[in-house]
Order: C-alpha cells, then structure tokens, then sequence
C-alpha cells in the first residue's frame, strides 16, 4: 500500500520567519512543502507569488506541492518548472482544456494535479482521471487557512477511490483544508493519500510534534 503522507502548507506558516519555519519542515517528519498560490480572482484572497516561492526553494529539502488557485494556470507553467516545482496543481474549474493543461505540466518534468472544490462532483474526472498524478479534493472552500473542514469530504473520498480503481489509474488523492488529528485517520481509511495541513501544524505550540503525532496516526 502507498505510503501515507503530510504536507505542511506554508500558509500558515510565520512569513516574518520563513526560513526558520521552513527549516522546522525540513527536520521534521513531513513529507511535501504544500504551497498556496492565490491570485484574488480565481479565490478571494492573494497569497504569495513567485519571487516567495523562489526563496522557499533555496531552503526547501522536500518536495515542492504547489496548489494554484489562480485563473488561466496556463501562462505560469513553464515559470513554475523552472523554479523547481515537483508537482503542479491547477483547479478543475479554473481549466476549460484541463487535458491540454496537464499534458503541459507534464511536459515540464512534473507531477499534474487537479483540485475540486467542495460543489464540484468527482464524478466529473471520469474522462480524465488516468492522466492526472494527483487530485486535490478541497475539504473547505479554497482562499484561506483555519476553516472547518466539509464533512461531506468523506464520501467524495470514497467515491474518487472507487473511480480511481475502477479506471486503472494511479492518482493519488491529496485533501487540502481544516485537517486534524480527529479527521485523519477517517480521511485515510477512506482513501486518501496525502494529507495538507495548515494551522493545524503551524499554530500548534510544536509543530516538528505535531506533524509527527500526525504521521502515526495515519501510519
Ligand atoms: C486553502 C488552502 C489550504 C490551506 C489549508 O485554500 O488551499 O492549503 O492552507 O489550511 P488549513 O489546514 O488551515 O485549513
Ligand atoms: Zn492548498
């Protein structure tokens, strides 16, 4: 059976104390740098842009997960490859040729993701499903850390397995917002992959603990 992995995401991470925080990853039990990309029209909020990312990757040892919410992914792929990134995320609905998308970022040398939002059924993946590395299933409403997670975020999970199998693919599944201690575990066992984890693990009072209690849980 795959591995079970976390992924910090950075967005909640000190921006005052970046490299300190990013070290702190670095030593710990995690596995991937989960970074938020936020462009105030695709999602309601702006993030961080390249020139972060490109400081993150001079101090990250671990694979770079880029989670795009931004409009038109398209013009930014070659940008992203060529700061090193290991897997590209774009979100199913931000993609009118998702296809040709994720022919392009694997053109680039990385992993091609897909993310739905919490409306968007997995059943729409169908005619897709075996051409994409990873898909994100969104257990909030993407735009911001520190939200409640969607409780309807198990039986998608069930589902995206179900498809996932039945079509032969490889895809991994990734659940990204309010995951905790009390959800992982039932997120596992349902399917899932690869857990982000933003406040959880960083307005934790010791995060390297946090990520470790965490990874047993899932193990
Ligand atoms: C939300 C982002 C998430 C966010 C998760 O739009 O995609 O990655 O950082 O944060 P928490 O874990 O705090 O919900
Ligand atoms: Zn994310």
């Amino acid at each position: 059976m795959q591995k079970k992995l976390v992924a910090p995401s950075l967005l909640a991470s000190d921006f005052a104390n970046l490299q300190r925080d990013i070290e702190m990853v670095n030593q710990s039990d995690a596995d991937w740098f989960h970074l938020d990309i936020m462009d105030g029209v695709f999602v309601p909020n702006i993030s961080f842009g390249m020139p972060v990312v490109q400081a993150m990757a001079k101090h990250a040892q671990k694979p770079l997960d880029v989670h795009l919410m931004i409009v038109d992914p398209d013009r930014y792929i070659k940008t992203f490859a060529k700061l090193g990134v290991h897997h590209l995320t774009v979100h199913y609905e931000a993609c009118p040729h998702l296809h040709r998308t994720l022919q392009a970022i694997k053109s680039e040398g990385m992993k091609a993701g897909v993310a739905l939002n919490p409306h968007t059924p997995v059943s729409l993946l169908e005619d897709i499903i075996q051409d994409i590395d990873i898909v994100i299933v969104m257990s909030v409403n993407p735009g911001f850390g520190g939200q409640s997670f969607i409780e309807n975020t198990y039986q998608k999970v069930k589902d995206l397995k179900a498809l996932i199998e039945r079509k032969k693919s490889n895809a991994l599944i990734e659940i990204d917002g309010g995951v905790n201690d009390a959800n992982a575990k039932k997120l596992v066992d349902a399917g899932a992959d690869i857990l982000v984890a933003g406040s959880f693990v960083f307005k934790s009072d010791n995060p390297t603990q946090t990520i470790k209690g965490l990874k047993e849980k899932i193990a």
